[in-house]
């Protein structure tokens, strides 16, 4: 079951009950991605929401379903001054919670070069290798509890591109409560800007739990620009689509209430049309 919505700025949203929902309709995204383009570009996110996604991927690789071996798949951030074999560094996670388990090349993982010595040099050449490659095919995101996209934190620009970054301080604290031990946590990342995301062919965005309903009612109903950097993704129009639990679009209004709801009934894929008008559900 699931709600789906057409934004008049073009984009889609799918309401689905749970994480596990959201984490399979992800899935079906990166596998239709796949069977398309078995040459795609990818990027896929750090953090627990895409844990369940990681999951399925690797069921289905494992099943045969699924075949990254021709994909090239793009690293989103990581910690300034970590290389990608530091046991804390983002890339590092992403080879163990995902790229050990799916049949990716290693000469097609692409890290960002966080421990670069010049890092403003080899943020620029990851954008110009990305470019080469044909940039994102399809670009699956989380959203920050303050709204961050990848690591471009409040005050990023849709016209930014890799580059290093400031960390916001409930960014280092979000990050720290990952660990079981305690480690200093960098104050600075080098993370793919809002215009590489932006030029992707389609993205995903997805968002679990309570912990996410405000910054994705801020995204998606508030003003789009820096103050929320996700909300630049609406930009994207028809290329975005929205995968929401239930409660992390606990907080919606505008959907329900500018009447643009279409509720269809149990399938899981069916299109959102933008047509509309049934009444507000209060149990959105
Ligand atoms: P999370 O992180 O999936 O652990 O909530 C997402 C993010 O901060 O981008």
């Amino acid at each position: 079951m699931s709600t789906e919505y057409r934004s008049p700025e073009g984009w889609t949203l799918a309401i689905v009950p749970d994480i596990a929902a959201m984490s399979a309709r992800a899935a079906d995204r990166v596998e239709a991605t796949l069977r398309d383009n078995p040459g795609a570009v990818i990027s896929l996110p750090t953090g627990t929401t895409p844990l369940h996604l990681f999951d399925i991927l690797a069921a289905r690789v494992a099943r045969g379903e699924l075949d990254f071996s021709h994909a090239d798949f793009y690293c989103l951030d990581d910690y300034l001054g970590l290389r990608g074999d530091d046991p804390h560094s983002l890339t590092h996670w992403l080879r163990e919670a995902l790229i050990a388990r799916v049949n990716l090349a290693p000469s097609h993982v692409h890290e960002v070069p966080a421990a670069a010595p010049d890092p403003d040099v080899e943020a620029a050449n990851y954008d110009r290798d990305l470019a080469e490659h044909g940039g994102l095919d399809l670009a699956v995101v989380g959203i920050g509890p303050n709204g961050h996209v990848a690591f471009n934190e409040p005050g990023a620009e849709s016209t930014s591109r890799t580059r290093v970054v400031d960390l916001k301080p409930e960014t280092i604290a979000q990050a720290t409560a990952y660990w079981q031990h305690a480690h200093a946590m960098p104050s600075k990342a080098m993370t793919i800007g809002i215009a590489n995301l932006l030029e992707a062919r389609q993205i995903v965005l997805i968002a679990s739990g309570a912990a996410k309903a405000r910054a994705i009612q801020q995204a998606l109903e508030g003003p789009i620009g820096p103050v929320l950097p996700a909300s630049f993704l609406r930009r994207a129009g028809s290329r975005l689509e929205v995968i929401l639990d239930e409660a992390a679009a606990a907080d919606l209004t505008v959907f329900p209430t500018a009447g643009i709801r279409e509720r269809n009934g149990g399938e899981s894929h069916g299109r959102a049309t933008g047509v509309a008008a049934t009444p507000a559900d209060p149990s959105l």
